[in-house]
C-alpha cells in the first residue's frame, strides 16, 4: 500500500506520517528532509543555491543516512531548501529517489508537497494535510524555541507564509491538491484526533 502525504510547512502531515507508517507496518519517506540535506551539503560546500547543475549533482550525491541530521531543522535551511526546490534537476532526481523507495515491497507512506500529483499519482491513498497559517506558524513557533533556536513568532508567520508563497506558485511541481485528495483540515485537531481522522479516511479509500 502506497500513502501519499502532501502539505504545507507545518500542517502536521509529518507528525501523521511517522504514526500512519507504525500502525500499517510500512516504511516512512519525509521528502522534504531530501530537500533540505541537498541545500546543506550545497551550502557546506560554499556552491550558489542557484547553481542548477551542482545543485543536482548534490542530489544524485545524497546519502540518506543523513536525513535525520536536526541541523537539517533550521530556519535557514527550510528557506534554503524552498529554493533549490525550484529547479528542475534537483527534482529530478529526488524524484527517482522518492519513486525507488515507493517501489520497496510492502509500500511506504511518503509525505511531501508533490508526492499525489507527481512522485507517486497512483498512489492508493493521498491524503492533503492543511491548518490555518496562524496555527502552523505557532506549531513551528513552538518546535523551534524547544529546541534552543531564539526566533519570534512574528518572524515564523512571514517565513512560513513565504515559503509556502514559493511552494504553491512554482512552475514544477506547486503544492497544490491531487483531484483525487482527502482534504485534512488539522487547525482544530490535536495529533490524535488528526490520526483517527486519517485512518478512518484511508479505511474508507481502501474499501
Ligand atoms: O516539508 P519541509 O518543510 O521539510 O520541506 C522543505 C522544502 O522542500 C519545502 O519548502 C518545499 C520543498 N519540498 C518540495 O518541493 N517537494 C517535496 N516533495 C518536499 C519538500
Amino acid at each position: 500500500m502506497i500513502i501519499a502525504m502532501d502539505g504545507p510547512a507545518a500542517s502536521g502531515k509529518g507528525t501523521l506520517a511517522k504514526q500512519l507508517a507504525k500502525h500499517y507496518g510500512l516504511g516512512h519517506l519525509d521528502t522534504g528532509a531530501l530537500y533540505r540535506a541537498v541545500a546543506r551539503d550545497m551550502i557546506a560546500s560554499g556552491t550558489a543555491l542557484d547553481d542548477e547543475g551542482a545543485a543536482a549533482q548534490t542530489a544524485r550525491d545524497i546519502d540518506p543516512e543523513t536525513l535525520d541530521d536536526p541541523g537539517l531543522r533550521t530556519p535557514r535551511i527550510a528557506e534554503a531548501a524552498a529554493l533549490v526546490a525550484r529547479l528542475k534537476g534537483v527534482r529530478k532526481a529526488l524524484v527517482d529517489y522518492q519513486r525507488a523507495f515507493a517501489a520497496r515491497p510492502g509500500g511506504a507512506v511518503i509525505e511531501g508537497r508533490d508526492i499525489g500529483t507527481v512522485v507517486c499519482p497512483g498512489a492508493d491513498v493521498k491524503l492533503f494535510v492543511e491548518a490555518s497559517t496562524q496555527v502552523r506558524a505557532q506549531r513551528r513557533h513552538k518546535e523551534l524555541t524547544e529546541a534552543g533556536h531564539d526566533i519570534t513568532f512574528e518572524e515564523i508567520h512571514a517565513q512560513i507564509s513565504a515559503r509556502d508563497a514559493r511552494d504553491r506558485t512554482r512552475a514544477i511541481s506547486p503544492l497544490v491538491p491531487a483531484e483525487d485528495a482527502h482534504l485534512l483540515d488539522t487547525s482544530d485537531l490535536g495529533i490524535e484526533a488528526a490520526f483517527k481522522v486519517a485512518v478512518k479516511l484511508i479505511g474508507t479509500a481502501m474499501r
